[in-house]
């Protein structure tokens, strides 16, 4: 039976309608559909002018082939004031659907600077809130691509009741589905709160800019005049306020870097992420580790390398690359399985923690918490930076958000001590006493409460004091190298099981995975709180 048999053998009581008016009403909602979707090609030549594609050229780019499923597309200006209705603004102002990234389905939304400046008006919110209940109850992450001036003027409060509606959902999807900001132009006002309650936001060097004021008001307010880049560049974003997740030097390098870190991702709270095969043995052997164990304890060195040298297949994916660089946090995959990697990193700070540091990898152990993504701790640290500016700035409230992150943290937590680890530091570090499951050190680990010379000018003051001053120094050495091979190695943590195994160096990889293997069941509410209150 062919279709046309199908539609001539119903039988209805009305009349069925002819041939001919079908055809038109076909031809009628293609012409409606191709009018909602075609585009002024001199706004998007302007578009294209300023490095920026098009929102429809940005889906087809990081969405799979023909994989994007549009969904009201038809939606209309809600307010006629200003004669916004006569401006036809196309959906809005805002494309939102569903797609395939790497064959992984995903909701997305992309703002339309073409129509308006992509300006948000109560119609283009609803639109964006309705895709985000949307994507809570498929359990799928979301995607945003932001290319905005904000809340539309002329549709007054609406447009900011609109922002409260994402905001909200904002809110109400975190830690259940991943949320990806994608910020490919101007993002100012309140609008910038959205992005800020999602996961990772990524920004384009050149053309991203995200602000609570702009450059005009700051100059009218406080007289300081400033750049769009200066003021909220991707740049300034990624180095000095830690908005800014991850920066691209393009839109194309930019969605590569989306799809990468969603290769790293479960689909929602209730999934594991996603393992792959690997070529790279899970028994390869660390010489590099051996290394670490070798050279001078003082010795700043890159911590990316002991990362790449453990990781499959060297691979790192780096989250804050440019901001606080003392620690290092990101994703790599062991054995096959996803892991979440936070380490210090000697060579800025000597890795020590301050509040920055503090910050960025509270949150990330919040979110792989969230995500079921197992935790693996690299700790080279002498501890909490000192300084007027940490103390007065609030170090004691910033760094009581990593002891907190990683207390309640759920998940397999593996902690590896390279070589120091001393006093809160130590404790903060995803240690045995925070719940640490395995926690391990290498033979060249210093743990103690503080570093040997430090601890001897405490122990020894009157000694030191008392003693003539050409031998003062040669009694401080002996006395730092005495306490040194006492206190400031890990054989007294292991012998009292705050130190689970010291690990033969060149068998850390294999003895990680073994350990990350085991765990691969645990699953176990951390406390029977109801609701922490984390010290933000
Ligand atoms: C309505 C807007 C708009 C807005 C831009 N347009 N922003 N229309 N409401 N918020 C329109 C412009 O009138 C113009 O329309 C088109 O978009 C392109 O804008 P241009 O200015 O020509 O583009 P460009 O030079 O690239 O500058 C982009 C811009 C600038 C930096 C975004 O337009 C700008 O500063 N806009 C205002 C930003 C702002 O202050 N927004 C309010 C933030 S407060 P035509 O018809 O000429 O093409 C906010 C509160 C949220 O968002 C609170 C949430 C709780």
């Amino acid at each position: 039976m062919n279709d046309d048999t199908i539609i001539t053998s119903t039988k209805t009581d009305e009349e069925p309608k002819g041939k001919r008016e079908v055809a038109a009403s076909i031809k009628k909602f293609r012409q409606i559909y191709a009018q909602a979707v075609e585009s002024s090609p001199e706004k998007e030549r302007i578009q294209n002018q300023k490095g920026k594609f098009t929102a429809r050229q940005r889906l087809s780019y990081l969405l799979d082939e023909n994989s994007f499923f549009e969904i009201r597309t038809l939606v209309q200006t809600a307010s006629n004031d200003f004669d916004l209705k006569d401006k036809n603004i196309k959906g809005d102002g805002v494309i939102t659907g569903f797609g395939k990234i790497n064959g992984r389905d995903v909701a997305i939304f992309a703002q339309d600077f073409m129509s308006l400046g992509g300006s948000l008006g109560l119609a283009h919110a609803k639109k964006i809130a309705n895709l985000m209940d949307l994507a809570i109850e498929a359990k799928i992450p979301i995607i945003g691509l932001l290319d905005s001036g904000g809340a539309r003027i002329q549709e007054g409060v609406n447009s900011l009741d609109g922002y409260g509606e994402i905001f909200y959902r904002n809110v109400k999807a975190s830690g259940v589905i991943p949320q990806i900001s994608v910020v490919l132009g101007p993002c100012a006002g309140g609008a910038v709160y959205s992005p800020a309650l999602t996961d990772f936001i990524f920004m384009v060097d050149g053309i991203s800019h995200m602000f609570v004021t702009g450059p005009n008001v700051v100059k009218a307010a406080t007289g300081e005049d400033v750049t769009f880049d200066t003021l909220g560049g991707a740049k300034m974003h990624s180095q000095k306020s830690g908005v800014c997740h991850v920066i691209a030097n393009s839109e194309q390098d930019c969605f590569r870097q989306v799809k990468e870190l969603l290769s790293f991702l479960p689909q929602n709270c209730y999934e594991k992420a996603p393992a792959t095969t690997t070529i790279d043995s899970v028994d390869r052997q660390t010489p590099l580790l051996e290394k670490v164990c070798e050279i001078n304890p003082k010795k700043p060195f890159r911590i990316q390398h002991i990362i790449w040298e453990l990781a499959d297949e060297n691979k790192f994916f780096e989250i804050h690359r440019d901001f606080a660089k003392n620690i290092v946090i990101g994703f790599a995959k062991m054995g096959g399985e996803v892991v979440g990697i936070v380490a210090n990193n000697s060579d800025v700070l000597g890795g020590a923690l301050d509040m920055d540091a503090s910050d960025k990898a509270a949150r990330f152990v919040r979110f792989l918490n969230a995500f079921n993504i197992p935790i693996l701790t690299l700790v080279d640290l002498g501890g909490y930076l000192p300084g007027v500016s940490q103390e007065h700035g609030g170090i004691i409230r910033h760094g009581a958000k990593l002891l907190y992150a990683y207390a309640e943290a759920s998940v397999p937590k593996i902690t590896l001590v390279l070589r120091k680890a001393y006093g809160g530091a130590y404790i903060a570090m995803s240690s045995k006493h925070l719940g640490g499951d395995f926690n391990f050190a290498l033979p060249s680990a210093e743990i103690a409460v503080m570093g040997p010379r430090g601890a001897i000018e405490i122990l020894y003051s009157k000694e030191i004091k008392a003693a003539p001053k050409e031998k003062v120094e040669e009694l401080k050495e002996k006395l730092t190298k005495e306490y040194a091979q006492k206190f400031a190695s890990p054989y007294q943590t292991a012998a009292s099981g705050s130190i689970d195994e010291i690990l033969e160096p060149t068998f850390a990889r294999q003895k990680i995975i073994k350990a990350f293997r085991l765990l691969k069941d645990k699953r176990k509410p951390q406390f029977n709180t109801k609701k922490g209150n984390i010290p933000l």
